[in-house]
């Protein structure tokens, strides 16, 4: 018997990377899981590969910065399972730009998804934990919530912001018996830091900054090595509330240069 048996479990973002790698340890722990992804190929696969092995699993095909499709589809997801205990919001994206040359429009794409998308799938999944007198929800932030490079801007804005959001909620739904944590990662090898190592011109907007520490050696090479029990302990079997564990790779331990001022 898994630690998530009998628990219905939804992650955003569940199609790859880290998001893929909740959805399967939450399937493997015996969780019903529902997960959203704007990725239909990926999601299509992964359900239809974890359903083979009997786990109950489905994916949806959701823009989880849209309000109206957010709601609709945690309304699916209810109908069928009657409840949410666990809601992982995990979808991200980077950005690699500087505060003039970034227009408006990309802003909001960034902080749409890393910030107001937690808000959105927090905001439909909690009557029913609110219903049930408990309930957990696990914002994946990231290190450069505390500690960020040059060029990743407004990232660190955006995940600082999901933080903050952690422990603001932790803290209006406490009395409702539902708890919400935060995890921090640091560097984990997903399609999304590849993207970034293949991207030169983000990577020359950065060279002269805190990333020297970014190298690859320093990355967790493994997904799963990184998710499974931490994310149990911060956010599912537990019985803490606000509380943000982070690991770097120990990436805030290296020297930064520091320029005179
Ligand atoms: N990889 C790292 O080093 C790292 C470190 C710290 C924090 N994080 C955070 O962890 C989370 C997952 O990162 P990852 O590395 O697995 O990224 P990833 O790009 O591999 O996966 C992100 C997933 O989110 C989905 N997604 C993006 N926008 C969406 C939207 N609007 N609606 C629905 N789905 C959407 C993507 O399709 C993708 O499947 C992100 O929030 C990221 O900021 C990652």
């Amino acid at each position: 018997m898994g630690r998530l048996t009998d628990r219905v479990v939804l992650v955003t973002g569940g199609a790859r990377g880290i998001g893929r790698a909740i959805v399967e340890t939450a399937a493997r722990e015996g969780a019903a899981v529902a997960f959203f992804d704007l990725d239909e190929c990926a999601g299509t696969a992964l359900s239809g590969g974890l359903e083979e092995g009997t786990a109950r699993v489905t994916f949806h095909r959701v823009d989880v910065t849209d309000s109206g499709a957010v709601e609709a589809t945690v309304a699916d997801v209810l109908a069928v399972h009657r409840r949410i205990d666990v809601l992982v919001n995990n979808a991200g994206r980077n950005v690699y730009a500087d505060p003039v040359a970034m227009t408006e429009e990309e802003w909001d794409k960034v902080l749409d998804v890393d910030l107001k998308a937690a808000f959105l799938c927090a905001k439909h999944a909690l009557p029913s934990m609110i219903t049930q007198g408990r309930g957990s929800i696990v914002n994946i932030a990231s290190l450069h919530a505390k500690l960020t490079c040059a060029g990743m801007y407004p990232y660190a804005a955006a995940k600082a912001g999901l933080v903050g959001l952690t422990r603001s909620m932790a803290l209006d739904v406490a009395q409702h018996g539902v708890r919400v944590n935060a995890v921090s990662p640091g560097y984990i090898r997903t399609a999304l830091v590849d993207e970034y190592y293949v991207d030169s011109s983000a990577r020359s907007r950065t060279r002269t900054s805190a990333s020297r520490g970014c190298e690859v050696k320093s990355y967790h090479s493994s997904v799963q090595a990184h998710s499974a029990d931490r994310w149990a302990v911060a956010g599912w079997a537990g019985s803490s509330t606000w509380t943000r564990p982070g690991w770097s790779g120990g990436w805030p331990a290296k020297r930064v240069p520091r320029r005179s001022p």
